[in-house]
């Protein structure tokens, strides 16, 4: 079971991609589910056909579904959220603030990817095919699982006696066993979430360009902040490039194409890039899209997911080194802090939170370089004991 995430800048062909990628897939025997969490839906438009929350079979291999909130997540979201609120309220903040304060940052987003993981686990399906936001969104969505769950375990503990002390100390209202049942679900399934949307076995993401400098300029930066967080990407689709020929207006325009994908290609290493033509019309229906999936890819539509590991601790002579695979990320560009266990990266403006293993919790940084500038590029990160931690029980 594979699932392909989709995404790029506005604009640039995403749903069109996805739509033809899971059309091609379907073609070459994979029973393929296309599913939108976009809240713009143009999936339905692209194939030209109403889709619900419940996947409509297309032609027996190929089915396609927009994505709906789940009720019994919401659920456990309100039940942390008068939690919460009890909180705020019992530490002074008035009981309209405190609502407001506990309306959870991207919870309804959180759905969609709830949803995208059923489907992956439901075993109905070889191939799930998802057509995401544009960049930004997408980078917000990606990087919830991990953000909430560390938001919730520190502000939540899931373990009740830790939890009991805590509010003992502080004499605040002590959560009931729903709160930890419902905190406790949650850290779970954005555990699983972020296990099957980050397992090389599992899947991947494929980002969508057009051959324009300043569209694969973003294109490069979201490469390295979705490496950032973990997540690979399997290759590029670089969409409406122009026919070589033609008059001077149409060839100047096929020349500088060229000369983008050429430097692209060159910066991405190994990783495949898929041309698609400029069609003459545009790609709505399944019957035009299929063909579209046909001439994009040659070979197996799904592809290979790099199993390079994204984040690594490794013993050195004085202590330990962590890496983090960060491609096309420049130098000038990383910004480093510690803070109690966790270690903040930042990589043009893009941050990740890395609770560090406890190992090198008793360490103190020591330094840090960007190694192989270009496809390859890792962040190597040195620690060592610090005598005084590491001599704690
Ligand atoms: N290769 C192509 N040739 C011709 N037209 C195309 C091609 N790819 C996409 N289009 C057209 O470009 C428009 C935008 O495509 P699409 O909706 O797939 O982009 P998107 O990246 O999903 O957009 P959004 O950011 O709004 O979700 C559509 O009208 C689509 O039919
Ligand atoms: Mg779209």
């Amino acid at each position: 079971m594979r699932v392909v995430l989709v995404t790029g800048k506005g604009g640039v062909g995403k749903t069109t991609t996805a739509a033809a990628t899971a059309a091609r897939a379907a073609a070459q025997g994979h029973k393929t589910l296309v599913v939108s969490t976009d809240r713009a839906h143009s999936l339905a438009d692209a194939l030209d056909v109403p889709l619900l929350a419940q996947p409509t079979d297309l032609d027996g291999g190929l089915f396609a579904a927009q994505v709906d909130t789940q009720a019994d997540f919401a659920r456990s979201w309100a039940v942390i959220g008068r939690y919460l609120t009890a909180l705020l309220d019992a530490g002074g903040v008035d009981p309209v603030t405190a609502e407001e304060l506990t309306v959870l940052p991207g919870a309804e987003e959180v759905l969609s990817l709830l949803a995208v993981r059923d489907a992956a686990r439901s075993g109905s399906y070889d191939v799930v095919v998802v057509d995401c936001a544009p960049t930004a969104d997408t980078l917000r969505l990606l990087r919830l699982p991990e953000a909430l769950r560390w938001w919730t375990s520190r502000l939540l503990p899931a373990d009740r006696l830790v939890a009991r002390a805590m509010r003992r100390a502080s004499k605040l209202p002590s959560p009931d066993a729903a709160v930890f049942e419902a905190v406790s679900a949650l850290q779970a399934e954005l555990g699983d979430v972020r296990a099957l949307l980050t397992d090389p076995a599992s899947a991947s993401v494929r980002l969508v360009t057009t051959p324009e400098a300043v569209v694969v300029a973003e294109t490069r930066r979201l490469l390295t902040a979705l490496s950032l967080h973990g997540y690979r990407v399997d290759g590029v689709v670089a969409n409406r490039v122009f026919p070589a020929g033609g008059d001077g207006w149409s060839a100047g325009w096929a020349a500088a194409q060229r000369a983008v994908l050429d430097q692209l290609s060159g910066e991405l290493g190994g990783l495949p890039v898929w041309e698609v033509p400029y069609a003459a019309a545009e790609p709505v229906g399944l019957a035009a899209l299929a063909a579209l999936g046909e001439s994009t890819y040659a070979g197996d539509a799904i592809g290979e997911v790099p199993t390079a590991p994204t984040f690594e601790v490794e013993r050195t002579v004085d202590g330990f080194a962590l890496t983090l695979r960060i491609p096309c990320a420049a130098a000038g560009s990383l910004d480093l802090a510690r803070s109690g266990d966790d270690l903040v990266v930042g990589v043009g403006g893009e941050r990740r939170v890395l609770t560090l293993p406890s190992a090198l919790r008793r360490c103190t940084v020591e330094g840090a370089r960007l190694v192989d500038p270009g496809p390859s590029a890792r962040l190597v990160v040195r620690f060592v004991p610090d005598p005084a931690l590491w001599m704690r029980p």
